[in-house]
């Protein structure tokens, strides 16, 4: 199999990854939790990363940040130009908090328990900045304020297990953002937190995004949460990308069976408050032993439906991502209305709608 020939609009991307592979080797055999991923991030924009849990999207963004130890990457991530695959882990800790910043689901995990919050964003802006004490706390209630904490003067000299769980992700956001990074990772950011309080810490992002003009991606395996704040989504499976479209085409017209079957679970407002969930019918491919043909086979409804010859196509061959016209290249997130793409030998796009669908 010859490697897509990928766009070449990478120019002006903040974010470019291309080919990117993350093997992890276990006691089984090599696990390859991400698998041949390109994707461009570009500033002022929000790409959703969805998919079932165990796709792959904490390790692609772990990757970005340069976090995995022990795990054998191949592929390129740049930012900004500058190659970070392979790039010493001093000169990784530079950028990490300083150009790039990551949020996770759980803050607690991220802040220490001894310090004040005040104290731990301070010392994350002294440490980038070199800057002295008194400039350091200013800039930590200065940005506890712009979170949205009421009287950040007093709470910044609060301990974490003193917030909720919504004003401690708040915390986390003030603390990613005190060193002006340009590029945001949101991981699971709003999982552990109620309805009300989700709401509130997505538009916050959605705001600091567009006035800071930060590239955000937003990882979630809730495709409601990405209908509310990205600009551009990449769908994953198995450590794939299936799909890949601007917000609005994607929920128009999922490309993907999987991306519907996403689609399709989403609790809708007529149902019934006691309806089910639906799920999709069948459990996620194995990365240790991945099957030759398309790794959503199995569960595919489109391609039980579809005739013998059309089947064992999906079952051997293994689908590239491509545009309508059939030809494979990568999701520039500065376009707008641009082409979605989809790895599958039977795509829903509008044009070939009811070919196989
Ligand atoms: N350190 C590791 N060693 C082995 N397998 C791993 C490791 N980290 C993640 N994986 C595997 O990679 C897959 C993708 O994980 P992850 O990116 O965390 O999924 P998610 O999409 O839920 O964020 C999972 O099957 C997981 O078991
Ligand atoms: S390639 Fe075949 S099995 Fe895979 S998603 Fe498309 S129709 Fe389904
Ligand atoms: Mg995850």
């Amino acid at each position: 199999m010859t490697a897509p020939q990928l766009s070449m609009t990478e120019t002006h991307a903040l974010l470019s990854v291309r080919d990117l592979s993350v093997t992890f080797a276990t006691k089984r055999g090599p696990v390859r939790a991400v698998d041949s991923l390109s994707f461009d991030m570009h500033r002022g924009r929000t790409l959703g990363i969805v998919g079932e849990s165990g796709s792959g999207k904490s390790v692609t963004s772990m990757a970005v940040l340069g976090l995995h130890t022990g795990a054998e990457i191949t592929g390129s991530i740049s930012l900004d130009g500058q190659e970070l695959v392979g790039l010493p882990e001093r000169e990784l800790n530079r950028l990490r908090g300083r150009r790039m910043a990551m949020i996770f689901q759980d803050p607690l995990s991220s802040l220490h328990p001894y310090y004040t919050v005040g104290e731990q964003i301070a010392e994350h802006h002294r440490v980038h900045f070199g800057s002295r004490r008194s400039v350091a706390r200013r800039r930590a209630v200065e940005m506890l304020a712009e979170v949205g904490i009421p009287e950040p003067e007093r709470r910044a000299g609060e301990y974490p297990h003193q917030f909720s769980g919504g004003m401690r992700q708040r915390v986390m956001i003030a603390m990613a953002l005190v060193c002006e990074p340009e590029l945001l990772i949101a991981d699971e950011p709003t999982t552990a937190l109620d309805v009300t309080v989700q709401a509130q810490i997505l538009e916050l992002i959605a705001r600091l995004q567009e006035e800071r003009g930060l590239a955000v991606v937003l990882i979630t395996h809730d495709l409601g949460v990405v209908a509310r704040v990205a600009h551009d989504v990449l769908v994953m499976y198995g450590g794939r990308a299936v799909e890949q479209a601007p917000v609005d085409a994607l929920f128009a017209h999922p490309a993907h069976p999987y991306t519907r079957g996403l689609l399709d679970s989403l609790p809708r407002l007529d149902d019934a408050d006691d309806a089910p969930l639906r799920a999709i019918p069948g459990s996620p491919p194995s990365l240790l032993a991945p099957a030759p043909g398309c790794a959503f086979a199995p569960r595919c409804a489109r391609a039980a439906a579809a005739s013998p010859s059309e089947r064992l196509r999906c079952e051997t061959e293994r689908p590239l991502l491509s545009g309508p016209a059939g030809l494979p290249q990568v999701l520039d997130s500065a376009r707008t209305g641009g082409t979605p793409l989809a790895a599958c030998h039977f795509p829903g796009f509008p044009a070939s709608e009811g070919v196989a669908s």
